[in-house]
């Protein structure tokens, strides 16, 4: 049965949401689930924006064809060409196949190589472009690599409405509510909106900050993602967040404590810097990077603004969970963070120069405190180190 939302005047969402999907891009966890939005404006002509993940197919072709009413689909605007919006494409096609694809030249290349379809059958538009619904007119605004290459938006000036692909999204199913307004999204999206952020995204900040240049240009009063709730009002908070998020600023001014321990000892270590953090006032969070998964530990690292990364000594080098977790900082772009660093060894301590080495090439990286090595487990000359090192990135906390 149909499950349709009206967003605005002959604007429809026609989306689902996909709560057994255990690893988005088969690589993030979603245990809140993941909804995959689509849009249908019925002017004098008709306009689909996208389509959605195989998983929420059949929903959104009923939605589809309850909101069409019996009028043909005269347009389908495919925005982002992954396959969590594209992958129904085909099947859109075989129902509707008078309806005119509008997209640009990279994304009718990737649906040659992704579906065989004909790129000579698509209309191709270029930036600034306009198509006419009838009342309503469709604007074109490209947004490469957020998050793929071919990635485009679409604006409307009649509604003052932005369809944003991926960006604004967030992970996390719909509960019942299609708007941002509808549900305290500090606490029942934010923590989702981040991890998306910082995880799909987060390499490309600089790609972000262009296409929020080009929104802060048009006079936006709702933004339509593919993924997560409709924005309709207070559209500066995630505004603010997404100009934070991309220039690479931390959210939080606080401490982060990360480490990889195998018997113990390391994780004593680590506890007893968090301890003394806690004890001089900084706000401050511990994750075993073991058993947390890296998406987590990625957006926490980008959201605060001091970090201790603690690593045993393995194979001669990262213990092999903190090793994945720096290059995946690395692989994100990661920068402009505190930090210190605890290693441990039993006989040949050396995690601290591998750990220095990953976070050498990071750009504009501090560290305030100096490196402490334990051998095997913590004595007292070692604690007193790590309770220096603690009050170290606290002073500074305090003063910067
Ligand atoms: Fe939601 Fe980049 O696809």
């Amino acid at each position: 049965m149909q499950n349709v939302t009206e967003i605005s005047e002959d604007l429809y969402y026609l989306g689902g949401n996909d709560r057994r999907l255990a690893l988005f891009e088969s690589a993030f966890p979603v245990p809140r689930g993941v909804s995959y939005n689509s849009y249908l404006l019925k002017d004098e002509k008709t306009v689909l924006f996208d389509t959605v993940d195989l998983a929420v197919s059949e929903q959104f072709f009923e939605n589809l064809g309850f909101a069409l009413g019996g009028k043909k689909l005269d347009y389908v605007v495919i925005h982002h060409m992954e396959p969590d919006h594209s992958a129904s494409f085909s099947r859109l096609i075989e129902r509707y196949p008078e309806a005119q694809v509008v997209t640009n030249a990279k994304t009718a290349k990737m649906l040659e190589n992704y579906f065989g379809f004909p790129s000579e059958r698509a209309l191709l538009v270029k930036e600034g472009d306009t198509l006419s619904a009838g009342k309503r007119t469709i604007s074109f605004v490209f947004a490469p690599m957020v998050h793929w290459p071919e990635v485009m938006m679409s604006y409307i000036p009649e509604k003052k409405l932005l369809f944003s692909a991926d960006a604004f999204g967030t992970f996390g199913a719909l509960g019942g509510s299609v708007f941002a307004d509808e549900v305290d999204f500090d606490r029942e999206f934010l923590d989702d909106a981040r991890r998306y952020y910082f995880n799909i995204v987060g390499k490309y900040g600089v790609q972000v900050q262009s296409v929020l240049k080009k929104a802060a240009s048009l006079e936006i009063r709702t933004i339509c993602p593919l993924h997560g709730p409709v924005w309709r009002k207070d559209l500066g908070y995630i505004l603010a967040k997404y100009d934070l998020w991309s220039r690479y600023e931390p959210e939080t001014r606080g401490a982060v404590v990360f480490y990889a321990s195998v018997y113990g000892h390391t994780q004593n270590a680590a506890e007893i810097v968090a301890r003394r953090l806690a004890e001089q006032g900084v706000p401050v969070k511990t994750y075993d990077v073991s058993v947390t998964h890296v998406s987590e530990l990625l957006s926490e690292a980008f959201r605060h603004s001091h970090l201790v990364f603690c690593s045993t000594t393995y194979n001669n080098g990262i213990f092999i969970s903190m090793d994945a977790f720096l290059r995946d900082l690395s692989a994100h772009n990661f920068q402009k963070r505190k930090y210190a660093l605890v290693e441990n060894g039993s006989w040949s301590p050396q995690a601290g120069n591998y750990m220095q080495a990953e976070i050498a090439a990071w750009r504009g990286m501090e560290e305030v405190a100096e490196k402490v090595t334990v051998l095997s487990s913590v004595n007292e000359e070692t604690r007193a180190k790590l309770l220096a090192l603690a009050d170290a990135l606290a002073r500074d906390l305090k003063q910067n």
